[in-house]
């Protein structure tokens, strides 16, 4: 089983592009599906999850080429509406295919995504908003067996008890060829749902509104052939920053869109970080010694992301002073609080709280890398420890994060993989 080496306490110092992001690549590899023709989106991440998605798309009928950061998606033909369960359980967010292939196929044959590292990962709101579409859908035996009533999803009115991300995208892609209007209020406002609006607008749908509460499509009957540049990843950007801050580092990022880390930034400015923020990139410098930050509370978009609260912890564990976090989005998200312990960090958590008391320093220790993000707080963990840190379990973080070692190492990173 491959690990990441680390001899930690070099501060990391240099400048870095940000990668495309994980989060928007899935629903607009899915949407693809919609479009008669060819796809081409750029900065599309070399990561597992994304090749997961394109073996999807490729075993339904499309042919995909990537060149680069570059995929060509071919949805002239597509001929089956099912998703073996081995694909599906490949990549958790394998769910958002379902609005997409329903809607080119008229049915979708699905396994139940199981649950995850986060906790249970329902789906009940995504079902809930494409069963208001027109999907008629059948659960048993692990089986989603699906069948839209008419020929095209049908516009309706649906509103989300939880903003979800997820079912926001699944029901955008559905409604994006329905016949009539859909309006979904609730609606998750993240940045990865306005870049697929985008997307789709500039395949001809008609989507208002996507990045606020309510979102308005008018269905049209067929999308036509686009390019599309993928969005940088916020949280690849968040998590190099933690590493510099951590470390004592020095970096400059380019390639991120800095007003969707808002949220943010604050958070690193009370630790003491030196930021200069410029529209698409962004400068960090680490005091000398890091300060405990005020509470910090997980929300949807525009609050404070889920996804950073790992990586951000691990600053903390480093800082002077006492933090907090309220995890309010993911049941489980506190799987890394353990790993983090064994390198010296003193966290403790109950419930949805965690309470970080800094310490002067962390050592290095052999770890598990326990979720995506949860393994990129112990990557950044390692980097700052004294001594050597090793990380197993590294398909977690390969599924979000490019060449993530090289990218360090090109910072001064002492860090390597092991097969
Ligand atoms: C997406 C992101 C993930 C991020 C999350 C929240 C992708 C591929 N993943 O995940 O990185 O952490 O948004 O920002 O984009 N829920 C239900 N019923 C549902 C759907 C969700 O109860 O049908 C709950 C979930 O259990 C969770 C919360 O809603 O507690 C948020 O989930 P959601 O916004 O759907 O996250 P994902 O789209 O799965």
């Amino acid at each position: 089983m491959e690990k990441l080496t680390i001899i930690g306490g070099v501060p990391l110092i240099g400048e870095l592009a940000v990668q495309g992001a994980k989060n928007s690549s899935l629903p607009l590899l899915a949407a693809a599906m919609l479009v008669k023709g060819k796809t081409v989106l750029h900065n599309c991440p070399d990561l597992t999850d994304v090749d997961a998605a394109c073996k999807i798309l490729s075993y339904l009928g499309c042919r995909i080429r990537r060149e680069g950061s570059t995929v060509e998606i071919d949805a002239s033909r597509v001929d089956r509406y099912d998703v073996p369960d081995d694909l599906m359980r490949e990549m958790r967010s394998s769910i958002v295919f379902l609005g997409a292939i329903a809607a080119r196929m008229n049915a979708a044959q699905i396994s139940f995504p199981g649950g995850c590292e986060l906790g249970p990962r329902p789906i009940d709101l995504h079902l809930m908003g494409l069963r208001q579409l027109g999907l008629r859908i059948k659960e048993g035996y692990g089986l989603l067996d699906c069948e839209l009533r008419s020929k095209r999803f049908v516009g309706s009115r649906i509103s989300f008890s939880f903003p979800s991300v997820g079912a926001t995208e699944n029901v955008i892609i559905a409604a994006a060829t329905a016949l009539g209007r859909t309006v979904i209020t609730n609606a998750a406002q993240e940045p990865e749902i306005v870049a697929l609006a985008e997307f789709l607008n500039q395949c001809g749908a008609k989507i208002y509104g996507a990045g606020e509460s309510t979102i308005v499509i008018e269905g049209v009957p067929v999308l036509s052939e686009t390019e599309f540049r993928v969005i940088p990843d916020r949280i690849v950007a968040v998590t190099y920053l933690c590493a510099a801050a951590a470390t004592g580092g020095e970096v400059l990022l380019t390639d991120v869109l800095t007003d969707q880390l808002d949220s943010v930034f604050p958070v690193l400015d009370q630790m003491g970080c030196k930021l200069r923020i410029t529209d698409r990139s962004v400068y960090l410098k680490a005091p000398l010694r890091l300060k405990a930050v005020k509470p910090i509370r997980t929300m949807p978009y525009p609050g404070f992301p889920t996804d950073a609260q790992a990586p951000v912890m691990t600053v903390t564990a480093l800082a002077s002073g006492t933090s907090m976090f309220v995890e309010n989005v993911f049941e489980n998200r506190y799987k890394h609080v353990s790993e983090l312990v064994r390198m010296g960090a003193n966290i403790k958590v109950e419930g949805k709280v965690a309470v970080v008391e800094g310490v002067n320093s962390l050592y290095g220790a052999s770890v598990e890398s326990t979720d995506l993000r949860g393994g990129a707080a112990l990557v950044i963990a390692g980097l700052a420890a004294s001594g050597t840190t090793t990380i197993s379990n590294l398909y977690h973080i390969d599924r979000g994060y490019e060449r993530i070692e090289q990218n360090l190492a090109g910072l001064g990173g002492r860090i390597h993989r092991e097969a």
